[in-house]
């Protein structure tokens, strides 16, 4: 079992959250998403938030294709950090953003259901050394997947504690070798219309875009995700490659990745083309500046039963990235 590298830039409390590296194994090249696997230690169970339904998820969970071959969810912890409830397996996969499939949180699980993600590429390329089209299947190969635990805050005040397998953005951008004229990453979504309902339809500039700064994408807490609890990600939550960045708003977290690329300006994104005023770019989480529809100093977190919560500055890791937003005005919305 390999052991998780040490990070100058991680502290020890978000370092022990993500537990061993899963190596995936068995991950053949055709078959459905949900490809039989197995992880390298026997997960502790699975159980749903306090309160709620102690019944272990992966026993009240409906197998959902050939159930010798399926994996049960599995995670290393019941909790975060800071002790929040993981979410359970059925709300992250059924409560979604994705508005390519439908604007309705519980329609987008079935819409998506049939969204082909295999054969998948991810071309990179821009300001690089070594622009590269990096195939899903040598991706598998070639980072190891580990867990990471973050809570994920959706700008919607709503909240999840999600059990993420993926590896850090920063490793596949050091394959392509930015050049010193990079300042940004920009990221897009696979543009399907013939699979996603509502990409054909003009209220919004297609393909679903973002951006981050590239100290930002380089920092030890951004990752690629290709998994949530133990197993691949399904097509609602952004398969087969999504971006996760938990100090930031959850529509920063761009689903099922077929571009990204290093340029030098600042890139334009989807939620900042349809509304600039209400989608900053940057669209860190902050309990002071209220969004201008929803107030951000309290979140639900979703499946808990446990009222609304505190929203904390940078979604509870400010100790990690405040310093990358030095001299930044903390009252303004950005
Ligand atoms: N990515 C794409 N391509 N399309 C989307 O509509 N929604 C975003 C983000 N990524 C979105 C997307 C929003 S608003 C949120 S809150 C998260 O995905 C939700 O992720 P989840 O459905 O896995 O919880």
């Amino acid at each position: 079992m390999k052991k998780i590298p040490s990070s100058s830039i991680t502290p020890e409390h978000i370092y022990r959250s993500r537990r061993k590296f899963l190596k995936w194994m068995g991950i053949g090249a055709a078959g459905a998403a949900l490809a039989s696997c197995a992880v390298d230690e026997k997960p502790a169970a699975v159980t749903a938030p306090s309160g709620e339904n102690e019944t272990p998820v992966s026993e009240e969970l409906e197998p959902q294709e050939a159930p010798t071959e399926t994996p049960l969810p599995s995670a290393s912890q019941m909790t975060d950090e800071l002790g929040r409830q993981l979410t359970r397996y059925e709300d992250i996969t059924n409560y979604n953003n994705y508005y390519e499939f439908s604007l309705n949180k519980g329609a987008v699980a079935p819409l998506a259901r049939d969204f082909p993600t295999r054969p998948w590429t991810i071309e990179v390329d821009g300001l690089v050394n070594t622009p590269t089209i990096f195939d899903m299947e040598d991706i598998y190969q070639m980072f190891d997947e580990e867990e990471r635990i973050y809570r994920l805050r959706c700008v919607e005040a709503w909240s999840m504690v999600v059990p993420w397998l993926g590896f850090p953005l920063w490793k596949l951008l050091e394959k392509v070798e930015p050049t010193s004229d990079a300042k940004y990453v920009y990221f897009e979504t696979k543009l399907d219309e013939e699979n996603m309902p509502l990409v054909n339809r003009d209220m919004f500039v297609w393909p679903y875009t973002e951006g981050l700064r590239l100290d930002e994408a380089m920092h030890d807490l951004t990752i690629l995700s290709t998994g949530l609890y133990g197993q691949r990600l399904l097509p609602q939550n952004g398969a087969p490659l999504r971006l996760v960045v938990p100090w930031k708003y959850g529509f920063k977290s761009i689903k099922s990745i077929v571009k990204i690329k290093l340029v030098a300006d600042q890139p334009r994104t989807f939620w900042n083309n349809y509304a600039p005023q209400e989608y900053g770019f940057y669209a860190n989480v902050n309990p002071k500046v209220d969004h201008p529809r929803w107030s951000q100093a309290t979140e639900t977190l979703v499946g808990a039963g446990i009222g609304r919560v505190e929203t904390l500055l940078y979604n509870g890791y400010e100790e990690e990235v405040a310093s990358m937003y030095e001299g930044m005005d903390l009252t303004v919305w950005y």
